[in-house]
């Protein structure tokens, strides 16, 4: 049997005539995820990126920053390759338009492209677009010659010159009957449809040169014309893959499976005019080109360099990982999954910071956060830190994993990494749902403890399905959730052939002590700065930070005196419920010696009520009685701050009720 084709990945080549942002992190983000799912299934992947640096408009920005231009490209590839290590994400391959490998294939390609006669000079006359490397039509352009990109509108340059043209209106009827007959060629479907009528409305020849001007790709045998940047930057695919003069890595990797990008170099770049081109040059086609929305502000406009309005993806990372007090890989992490969970794909989404932090709290600190450690803690404290023995599958159980596995796989399929979160975030749901419909904190008490272990190894169990699939998107967090379940590194490498399906847990083994991945943020102390907002997530000016917390007061000391105001007592839980108008706190009834209190506190998001009754706890027993959403708190209970989480404090061993604290 032949080995199965390489899977071949591609990103866009970022121009580089700024900084990277959130925008071009989410098409390398994306190919990431990808590259490790398809590695996952047991497929070869190869994943390229790189730098497109022949364009006018980065040597005008070079220009502008008074910086001789190669020394300014070198600068700006080393920080877009440096960015993708930073998030955690691995190509195997960067190629820079600069390289002798592109400038070589690409001189190639026209050379043949003249020999078949679809590259001929002629006269062009018509409009240039430096911002957005177009040329356009005088039909294209009204009275006032602006860039007729709604997103752009910037002054056009008037082009009078010869230039060598690709005879692209040869291919309309081939592109049309390749769309038509490969489905799956274009997505997605709304995209393709108007590749479809950008065809039909009839294809021109286009110019692929401009005067040599100092920068860009010389035409061969012609160096007072260079080549179109378009038309240099599309080969970087073939010139990547080895071609012309790696005829074995080029037939192991082309044509390339994905082709993904932005959509607005979709239509006419991505699916008209590479296509065409490969077509003349008797090439292959891409499988797939795909191509997914924007990051747009609140009035749906594009953000981007132009506006300025987009963050770093490292320093947002290190952002996260300060204002939640998580670990640098952690934060990074997390912004991975705040840009495929917020964008939804594959239209356009609103990018808003405060929005992305109550995320990080709702999904991670609470939904994925308590189902990890509930299930260890549960495990801990029950089953002596083992995976214990289920007494048989729970058949809804197993469903809501197989259910999660195939909607998880379907998503990725057709690119929508949004809905294959939601996905697992449905499982998260259902199996924090499960802990409360089981309580098996209850069953615990009632020494029903084969019940107990039977619902902690599902919650494990369920644990595992969620934290494996979750390896693409989250790789350094996945495997802090397996290692929760007892599978840290030292295990086999993980696959998505074996590991998804239900009984992957070793019953009996041994399971590290519990320890939250993500703390949470506290919102109420962060503030986004509206004002500096803007200003201070330019990518073009490092920001010391984008997000501004509220300082900790300075600790100061404290005499004996003011210690012995607070008066500290141990009581006894006797009863625990829910606030009726509190979802995070818990009403408890606490004797203290002969006194009965009743103390409000803010631990519902770790603790159940039932798991609290009957045990000590430590009490600020004259603190002023404060009224909560309509119930009255006498007093207040110590608790240690562990990243966010509130862990009760209790004498070490039982003691008096109403004892005294010092
Ligand atoms: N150099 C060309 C691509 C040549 S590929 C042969 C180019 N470069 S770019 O730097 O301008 O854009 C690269 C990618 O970043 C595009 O896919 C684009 O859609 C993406 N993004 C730039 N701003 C964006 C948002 N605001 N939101 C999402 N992605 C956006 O075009």
């Amino acid at each position: 049997m032949s080995e199965p084709k390489t899977y071949y990945i591609t990103t866009p080549i970022y121009y580089v005539n700024g900084k990277p942002h959130i925008g071009s992190a989410l098409s390398t983000l994306c190919c990431d995820v990808l590259a490790r799912y398809h590695g996952l299934l047991g497929r070869k992947t190869w994943f390229l990126t790189g730098t497109d640096e022949q364009a006018t408009k980065v040597h005008e920005a070079a220009v502008a920053a008074g910086i001789p231009v190669e020394e300014f490209v070198d600068g700006l590839a080393a920080e877009f390759k440096q960015t993708w290590t930073s998030l955690d994400i691995h190509p195997d391959d960067f190629i820079r338009t600069t390289e002798p490998r592109h400038t070589l294939a690409v001189q190639e390609f026209f050379r043949r492209l003249q020999a078949t006669g679809d590259v001929y000079k002629g006269l062009y006359e018509g409009w240039y677009c430096v911002s957005d490397e177009t040329f356009f039509r005088d039909s294209d352009v009204g009275e006032n010659p602006k860039c007729p990109n709604a997103e752009c509108g910037k002054p056009l340059q008037r082009v009078q010159e010869e230039n060598y043209f690709f005879r692209l209106s040869a291919y309309s009827d081939r592109l049309l009957a390749h769309i038509e007959a490969n489905p799956g060629f274009l997505q997605p479907e709304f995209r393709r449809n108007e590749v479809i009528s950008f065809i039909k409305q009839g294809l021109r020849d286009m110019s692929i040169t401009r005067a040599n001007t100092g920068w860009g790709i010389p035409v061969p045998d012609d160096p007072t014309r260079v080549i179109y940047v378009w038309f240099d930057a599309l080969i970087n695919y073939i010139a990547a893959a080895g071609w012309p003069n790696d005829p074995d890595q080029f037939a192991e990797l082309w044509p390339a499976d994905v082709h993904l990008m932005g959509k607005e170099i979709f239509v006419r770049f991505h699916a008209t005019l590479w296509p065409a081109m490969l077509m003349a040059l008797g090439l292959a086609v891409p499988t797939t080109v795909y191509s997914h929305g924007w990051w747009v502000d609140a009035e749906g406009k594009k953000e981007g360099k132009r506006t300025g309005g987009l963050p770093h993806p490292t320093e947002f990372a290190a952002e996260i990982a300060r204002v939640s007090g998580c670990n640098q890989a952690i934060g990074v992490d997390a912004l991975r999954y705040l840009l495929l969970r917020e964008m939804v794909f594959p239209g356009d989404s609103e990018f808003d910071t405060d929005s992305f932090l109550r995320r990080y709290n709702s999904d991670l600190a609470n939904d994925l956060g308590n189902l990890c450690n509930r299930s260890a803690n549960m495990a801990a404290r029950y089953c002596d830190s083992r995976v214990p023995q289920p007494v048989e599958a729970d058949p809804i159980v197993t469903a809501m994993c197989a259910d999660s596995v195939t909607a998880f796989h379907d998503a990725i399929r057709e690119f929508r990494f949004n809905a294959a979160l939601e996905a697992v975030w449905r499982l998260i749901g259902s199996m924090n749902r499960y802990i409360e419909e089981k309580a098996p904190w209850k069953l615990a008490k009632q020494g029903e403890t084969r019940a107990v272990d039977d619902a902690i190894y599902h919650c494990l169990e369920a644990t595992r399905i969620a934290g494996t699939l979750l390896l693409p998107v989250m790789p350094t967090a996945a495997r802090c959730v397996l290692a929760q379940v007892g599978l840290g590194d030292e295990g086999a490498a993980p696959s998505f052939v074996t590991d998804l399906n239900w009984g992957g847990l070793e019953v009996g083994s041994v399971l590290p002590p519990p320890e939250p991945v993500f703390p949470r943020i506290d919102l109420a102390a962060v503030q986004t700065a509206p004002a500096q907002k803007e200003k201070k997530l330019v990518t073009d000016e490092p920001a010391e930070s984008s997000i501004q917390v509220q300082e900790p007061e300075r600790p100061e000391y404290i005499g004996i005196e003011d210690f012995l105001k607070v008066q500290l007592r141990v009581g006894n839980v006797t009863a625990a419920e829910k606030h009726p108008n509190a979802d995070k706190l818990l009403k408890l009834t606490v004797e203290l010696g002969d006194e009965t209190r009743t103390v409000l506190a803010g631990i519902a998001e770790m603790y159940q009520p039932d798991e609290l009754v009957g045990r000590q706890v430590v009490v600020v027993a004259n603190l002023a009685p404060r009224k909560m959403r309509g119930i009255e708190s006498q007093g207040m209970l110590l608790a240690a701050d562990v990243e966010g989480q509130a862990i009760l404090l209790r004498p070490e061993t039982q003691v008096p009720s109403g004892a005294r604290v010092r």
